[in-house]
C-alpha cells in the first residue's frame, strides 16, 4: 500500500470472538476467528502505523511487531479498549462481542438433573457505542455489521447510532465470506452515505481495502 498517510498514526483495533463463562468449565462464544482482526492489524503496521489490538480468544497465531492484549469476556474487552481509547487516532470495531452475559456466574461446575436448565442473560456493554460517545473530532471510528436483511439501511442507522465514521459489512450471503473462511466478501457505507461493494478477496486483501476507504476520510 505504501501509504505514508498512516506512518506512525495510533490505531486500536478489537478482534476475536469473547467467552462468557457460565461456570468454570463452559462458556458461551460464537464463530469468530479473529482472521479479519489482524488482517487489518497487519495492513495497518505494514503501513507505518503503531498497532495495538485488544484480542478475544483466538487460536491463530498473533502478527509480529503488533501490541495484543488479550482478554475473555465482552467486560474485560470494554476495560481495555476503554483504557487505549484516548490515545488512539483509529479506532477499528472488528470483534464479534457476545451481546448477552450470564447473569450469575457460577463459582462451581453446573451439575446436571433430569430437569431442563435455564440461564438468565443480561446484555453486555456495547464497546462501540459507548466509546462512541467519548469520541473526539479528529478520531476515527469504523464498525463492523454482519446484517441479513435491509443490510444497508441497517448500516447506516448502527453507523449513526455508535458514532461510527465507516461501517464495513459482511456478506453471509456469499460462499466463502465471513466467520473462519480466509475470504471475505464486503460493502462499505461512508458516513456521507457513499456505498461501495467489494468484490469476494482473501481477507489480507479485504483489510487493504479497508484501509485504502479508511484513507478517503482522513483526506477530508
Ligand atoms: O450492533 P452490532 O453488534 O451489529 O454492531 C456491530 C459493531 O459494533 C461491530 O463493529 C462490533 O465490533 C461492535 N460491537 C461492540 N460491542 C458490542 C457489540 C458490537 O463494540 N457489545
Amino acid at each position: 500500500i505504501g501509504s505514508s498517510r498512516f506512518k506512525d498514526k495510533r490505531v486500536l483495533i478489537t478482534s476475536g470472538p469473547t467467552q462468557e463463562a457460565i461456570d468454570p468449565v463452559r462458556f458461551i462464544s460464537n464463530h469468530s476467528s479473529g482472521k479479519m482482526g489482524y488482517a487489518i492489524a497487519k495492513a495497518f503496521r505494514n503501513a507505518g502505523a503503531n498497532v495495538q489490538v485488544v484480542s478475544g480468544p483466538v487460536n491463530i497465531e498473533k502478527p509480529q511487531g503488533v501490541e495484543v492484549f488479550k482478554v475473555k469476556s465482552a467486560q474485560e474487552m470494554f476495560a481495555q479498549t476503554k483504557e487505549l481509547f484516548g490515545a488512539a487516532e483509529i479506532i477499528v470495531y472488528v470483534a464479534a462481542v457476545a451481546d448477552y452475559t450470564p447473569e450469575k456466574v457460577s463459582d462451581k461446575k453446573l451439575k446436571k438433573s433430569d430437569d431442563d436448565l435455564a440461564i438468565s442473560l443480561k446484555r453486555t456493554p456495547d464497546i462501540a457505542g459507548t466509546l462512541g460517545k467519548l469520541k473526539n473530532r479528529d478520531q476515527i471510528a469504523v464498525g463492523f455489521a454482519l446484517e441479513t436483511d435491509n443490510a444497508r439501511e441497517n448500516a447506516l442507522r448502527k453507523l449513526e447510532k455508535k458514532n461510527l465514521d465507516m461501517i464495513v459489512l459482511n456478506s453471509l450471503q456469499d460462499s466463502g465470506a465471513g466467520f473462519r473462511y480466509d475470504t471475505n466478501k464486503i460493502t462499505v457505507v461512508h458516513r456521507n452515505g457513499e456505498v461501495i461493494e467489494h468484490s469476494l478477496k482473501t481477507k489480507d486483501e479485504v483489510a487493504v481495502d479497508i484501509l485504502a476507504e479508511i484513507e478517503k476520510i482522513l483526506k477530508k
